[in-house]
């Protein structure tokens, strides 16, 4: 008998509502007034008056009955606590590394890391940076390179995420292995559109640290995206199940930031893991100072126990390709509606090319602001603008256009329903046909580091 997924073509999803929270429906005069306190800036909306929340799905998403069951084992022992156990080894059966040091959130186990490893003259290589992560690198005096190709968003390579190669090698060469304290690879690559990064990749990138002497980390905050990806579309692994394919890539590492906020499945968390002692004594040492203690880190013991429980989920097969898939119905109805979208469809986010949709908004107007608010204003969709607004503006105060201008609609994990997509779908092609009626903005407030987040604006007459 064939598998209900190979005989039926609709992917469902592979869970009932066990609890809901309702979604307060607005009209538009009431965004177009929530949008005037909020300086057009969707980071000042009330959560309340936003009908889909495609912000990001870091945090947001859906935890399952047997999380919640989970949060009442909590022990919130401050030391040796049992729900520190259990999250260690659901940690250690996915990542074997030798020491697993907790945190509250993904940019805490950065922060320690590059605290320890970064510094004046220190160069950090990764595939793509997270914003976070390049902050935490800067932070130290170090610098933060990208070793993505520039591609053509349009191009459907089956592994964009990938670091280039000799690129990596050219960098070492010049700027010397002995001022490189690591190579990070970001898995999925979230700042070019969630793309995955191929085993093939990581095997190429070990080598050359391997010539070098140079430790390999993960940012693996959507590993198992990622590994659901390398099963469907690397040679050779489509019988190799999700747990086999992260020991892969764990393998290849010496060591990992984590965020659980995304593929632990849980609303907070994170950790740092290394099998350098020395490395991992000096980060504690940090931890104790920053976050807590080495059992709980940031933690309470009730989030250890969600994290544990969503590690066991977040690697079942059925949730990846209904996860995957859910992504790209999102995504690719877009691009059948002759919507430009960055492609192929990524794993958490479908990226609106802004740039492509309004030609006649110049980048220092932020099309892709213009577009955030027009979805926002018209069907209450929360999307996040990665463009000019958030990349255009250089510590010596001077302005030029981001590398792109999209707009990342994220979805939270296992959180809104396909119907709630259909609708996003509907507003988004409603605000596309419109486009050319769109117009620009103008910021209004001073000047700011990681202004997307603070600044206001003004639509332009
Ligand atoms: N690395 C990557 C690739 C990320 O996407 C994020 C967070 C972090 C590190 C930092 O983790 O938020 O737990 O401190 N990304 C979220 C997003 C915020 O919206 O993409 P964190």
């Amino acid at each position: 008998m064939l598998a209900v997924v190979e005989r039926w073509k609709t992917i469902i999803e592979p869970f009932r509502i066990h609890s809901v929270e309702p979604v307060r429906i607005t009209t538009v005069e009431e965004r177009q007034a929530a949008l005037e306190s909020a300086g057009y800036n969707l980071f000042n909306v009330h959560a309340d008056d936003v009908i889909i929340d495609f912000l990001t799905d870091s945090g947001t998403g859906a935890m399952s009955r047997d999380q919640w069951a989970a949060v009442q084992h909590g022990d919130e022992s401050y030391a040796g606590s049992p729900s520190w156990y259990r999250f260690l080894e659901a940690v250690q059966k996915l990542f074997p590394f030798k020491h697993v040091i907790p945190t509250h959130q993904g940019r805490a186990a950065e922060k320690i890391l590059f605290s320890v490893i970064g510094g004046p003259g220190r160069v950090v290589p990764n595939n793509a940076h997270f914003d976070t992560t390049r902050a935490n690198v800067e932070f130290t005096g170090a610098e933060a390179i990208d070793l993505t190709p520039v591609r053509d968003p349009r191009e459907r390579a089956p592994f964009k995420g990938d670091m280039d190669v000799d690129a990596l090698e050219r960098l070492i060469h010049d700027r010397g292995a002995d001022n490189i304290p690591v190579v990070f690879m970001t898995i999925t690559n979230n700042s070019i559109g969630g793309q995955p990064v191929s085993l093939a990749n990581m095997r190429a990138v070990r080598e050359v640290c391997d010539r070098y002497h140079l430790p390999l980390f993960l940012d693996a905050c959507r590993f198992a995206e990622n590994a659901w990806f390398i099963k469907e579309r690397e040679d050779g692994y489509a019988h190799k199940s999700i747990p086999e394919i992260v020991g892969e890539m764990a393998a290849l590492a010496d060591g990992m930031t984590m965020s659980a906020k995304k593929d632990g499945l849980a609303n907070i968390g994170g950790w740092l893991a290394m099998n350098d002692d020395s490395l991992a004594e000096r980060c504690r040492n940090v931890l104790i100072l920053t976050e807590g203690f080495v059992t709980y880190g940031g933690l309470a013991g009730r989030d250890l126990e969600a994290i544990a429980q969503g590690l066991a989920e977040v690697v079942d097969e059925d949730y990846l390709r209904y996860r995957i898939r859910s992504t790209a119905y999102l995504g690719d109805a877009l691009d059948a509606a002759g919507v430009p979208v960055v492609l192929p469809i990524g794993g958490h986010a479908v990226y609106l090319d802004a740039r492509a949709l309004l030609p006649h908004i110049p980048p220092l107007e932020y099309p892709g602001q213009a577009l955030a608010v027009a979805l926002y204003r018209e069907g209450g969709i929360r999307g996040c603008e990665i463009g000019t607004v958030m990349f255009g503006l250089h510590p010596d105060g001077t302005e030029t256009p981001g590398p792109t201008d999209l707009v990342r609609l994220a979805i939270p994990r296992r959180t809104y329903t396909q119907s709630h997509v259909d609708y996003v779908i509907e507003v988004v092609k409603w605000v596309a046909q419109r486009a050319d009626q769109l117009r620009g903005y103008r910021i209004t407030s001073p000047p700011a580091a990681l202004r997307h987040f603070t600044a206001t604006f003004e639509p332009l007459a």
